[in-house]
């Protein structure tokens, strides 16, 4: 695997047009390293869901391009699109989004069964050991709790042994306990399986979990630290809110 997971080059995305454009990315490029886990942080508005879709080719930029490994993605017709992203990314949602009348093993398995791949029976295992499911896997979402559900959606976001794992806002949902469970199964993803992890928060605990944050504002990059603690992290954000308030960001 190159060094380099993901890279946004450049990137615009605008909406609307004249006095009603809004600039939702406005020049960002990044470097995503592979084996790290990398929050990006900022106020609402400021670009972060957007970025990320960009980066998981479920949406298009304006103008710049994205690179996921070695391919560039504004080269890359629907069907190559369609297989990249099945076969290279994992996607984590706020919301779960489980199939509610599948159960716990069924849900992991979906992406796979969809794209006709039999998976590896060893792997799944080792997946579902690690978020700590195995007595869950015949349950449906409505009998678990949102933790479990959230290490579900991380388990079917890993099973299919992605590239690069996008995650936004994955504990946005979760109590501070079921919170740590989802982000400790994050870390030691990136510690012991080699995964790459991108992930959209708006809580400095949730980033002191991180390799790196990368800040954004009104849709640029404004200011990145590495590892991180709870005290640099909240100390960057109230600088960077107070640089907003003044209107220089
Ligand atoms: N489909 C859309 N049409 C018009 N404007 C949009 C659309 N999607 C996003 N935007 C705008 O782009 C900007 C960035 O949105 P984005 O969802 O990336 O922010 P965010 O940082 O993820 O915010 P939050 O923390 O609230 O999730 C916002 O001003 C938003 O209103
Ligand atoms: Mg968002």
């Amino acid at each position: 695997m190159p060094a380099v997971a993901a890279r946004a080059i450049d990137l615009q995305k605008r909406y609307g047009a004249g006095d009603s454009e809004v600039r939702a990315l406005d020049g960002v490029s990044l470097d995503i390293a592979a084996r790290e886990f990398t929050a990006i942080m900022g106020p609402s508005g400021s670009g972060k869901s957007t970025l990320m879709h960009c980066l998981a080719a479920l949406d298009t930029p304006t103008s710049g391009d994205v690179r996921i490994g070695d391919v560039t993605l504004s080269g890359l017709r629907d069907k190559a699109l369609t297989t990249l992203r099945r076969e290279e990314v994992g996607f984590v949602f706020q919301a779960f989004n489980l199939v509610p009348t599948l159960t716990a093993r069924e849900n992991i398995l979906l992406p796979l069964s969809l794209a006709g791949r039999k998976p590896d029976r060893e792997w799944f295992d080792t997946v579902v050991d690690t978020v700590g499911l195995r007595d869950r896997l015949t349950h449906r979402p409505s009998q678990m709790s949102g933790g479990q559900q959230q290490r579900v959606a991380c388990a079917r976001a890993l099973v299919s042994k992605p590239s690069i794992v996008f995650a936004d806002e994955p504990t946005g949902n979760l109590d501070s306990t079921s919170g740590a469970e989802v982000l400790g199964f994050l870390r030691r993803s990136v510690d012991e399986f080699d995964q790459t992890i991108v992930m959209v928060t708006h809580d400095p605990v949730a980033a002191s979990y991180c390799d790196r944050v990368v800040f954004l504002a009104d849709g640029r990059i404004v200011d990145e630290i590495r590892s991180p603690d709870r005290e640099q992290i909240l100390e960057h954000m109230t600088a960077l809110q107070a640089a907003a308030v003044r209107g220089q960001v």
